[in-house]
């Protein structure tokens, strides 16, 4: 299930995905190496219950079969996992929805350990410390999505102290082509990225507000 072709660019973009199905205007992505190194997302959407984060952090929890929003881009229930999975060895899912938190966390080591798929239920104290919480916690609803143990990262990168910021890097390009529609505004409203605070510009493939390109139709 790890190895199912995700890079970290794409891996990042099915995150980016479940927040606009979520109606976020925006996310904000975080990495660093302190106290461990981690990649947070944290968007202003509409948040999950308990109930619903769990049913989100379970693999194929949501059915292809559900009729869904027009502008849901999820389709098969597994991108959550799968995208954080094939990255990293520790991922929690917080969320705030109708002013309750609620945070749960799938780590491989646990489950090994465990010999079974145990879901750690996060405490208060246990939100408070992670990385970029407050983030989460000033807003009236949303979501925070964390990856630490990132080994496959290191893996590809190498030493992530020296490679991190290159490697996201890639993933600010990628964003900015893949997401360029949206973060115009073209969808209707516009939606906005982060990346350590610094916005992501959209990179049209096609040009179109430069003097020289001639919209055609067809
Ligand atoms: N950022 C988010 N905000 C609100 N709900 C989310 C978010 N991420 C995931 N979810 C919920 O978790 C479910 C499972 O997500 P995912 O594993 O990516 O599968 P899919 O997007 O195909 O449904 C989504 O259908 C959605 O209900
Ligand atoms: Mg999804």
């Amino acid at each position: 299930m790890r190895a199912v072709g995700y890079t970290l660019q794409t891996a990042v973009a099915d995150l980016i995905d479940n927040s606009i199905s979520a109606d976020a205007t925006g996310v904000d992505i975080f990495f660093g190496i302190e106290p461990v190194p981690y990649v947070a997302l944290v968007d202003d959407g509409e948040g999950m219950s308990p109930e619903g984060a769990i049913s989100a952090m379970r693999l194929a929890g949501t059915s292809p079969m559900r009729i869904r929003n027009p502008n849901d881009l999820g389709r098969f229930g597994l991108g959550l996992k799968t995208a954080s999975l094939s990255q990293c060895r520790d991922l929690v899912l917080v969320s705030k929805r109708d002013g309750v938190l609620c945070g749960f966390e799938w780590n491989i080591d646990h489950m090994i350990e465990r010999q079974t798929w145990s879901l750690l239920v996060l405490t208060e104290e246990e939100l408070q410390a992670l990385p970029r919480f407050n983030e989460l916690a000033a807003r009236t609803s949303g979501t925070l999505v964390i990856w630490r143990n990132l080994d496959r990262l290191a893996a590809t990168v190498g030493d992530l102290e020296a490679s991190f910021d290159a490697a996201m890097m890639d993933v600010k390009s990628h964003l900015a082509l893949v997401f360029h529609r949206f973060l115009s505004g073209e969808h209707g409203k516009s939606f906005r990225i982060s990346l350590n605070r610094s916005p992501v510009q959209g990179a049209d493939p096609f040009l179109a507000s430069t003097k020289a390109t001639q919209l055609g139709t067809f």
